[in-house]
C-alpha cells in the first residue's frame, strides 16, 4: 500500500493531535517537537477517541482515564491501558502529511464494539 495524503502539514501544529479519515480508516495525527506521528484513533482501554486527548512529552494522552501511548511504538506507558495502539508509517513531503495504512486499518483499528459486532 502506498502512502496516502492525509492533510497539509500546517493542519497539525506542534503539540496538537487531530483526527483525520483516510478512506474508511479513522486515524489520529499528532506532532511533538516538530515530528509528526500517525496512529489508530481508538484507545485500547475503552475506545475513547485519542484525537480528543493531548500530545504530551511522553506520548499521546487519552483524556478519558489518563493512558499515555508512546508515539513511536504505540505501547502504553501509563495505565489503565495495557495493549498498544497501532502506529502507522508517516512522512512529510512538500508541506503535506502522508501516511501508509495497512489494508485492515479500518476494520482492525476501529472501536472494539464495532469489531465485535455488538449493538450500539
Ligand atoms: S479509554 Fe483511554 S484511558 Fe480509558
Amino acid at each position: 500500500m502506498d502512502y496516502q495524503r492525509v492533510a497539509r502539514s500546517g493542519q497539525v501544529p506542534d503539540g496538537v493531535v487531530r483526527r483525520f479519515f483516510v478512506g474508511e480508516a479513522e486515524i489520529a495525527v499528532a506532532r511533538w517537537e516538530g515530528r509528526v506521528y500517525a496512529m489508530s484513533n481508538y484507545c485500547t482501554h475503552l475506545d475513547c477517541l485519542l484525537s480528543s486527548g493531548h500530545a504530551t512529552e511522553d506520548g499521546l494522552l487519552c483524556s478519558c482515564h489518563g493512558s499515555v501511548f508512546a508515539y513511536e511504538s504505540g505501547e502504553p506507558v501509563t495505565p489503565p491501558a495495557t495493549r498498544p495502539i497501532r502506529v502507522y508509517p508517516v512522512k512529510e513531503e512538500d508541506g503535506e502529511i502522508l501516511v501508509r495504512l495497512p489494508p485492515d486499518a479500518a476494520a482492525a483499528d476501529g472501536p472494539r464494539r464495532r469489531r465485535l459486532g455488538a449493538p450500539g
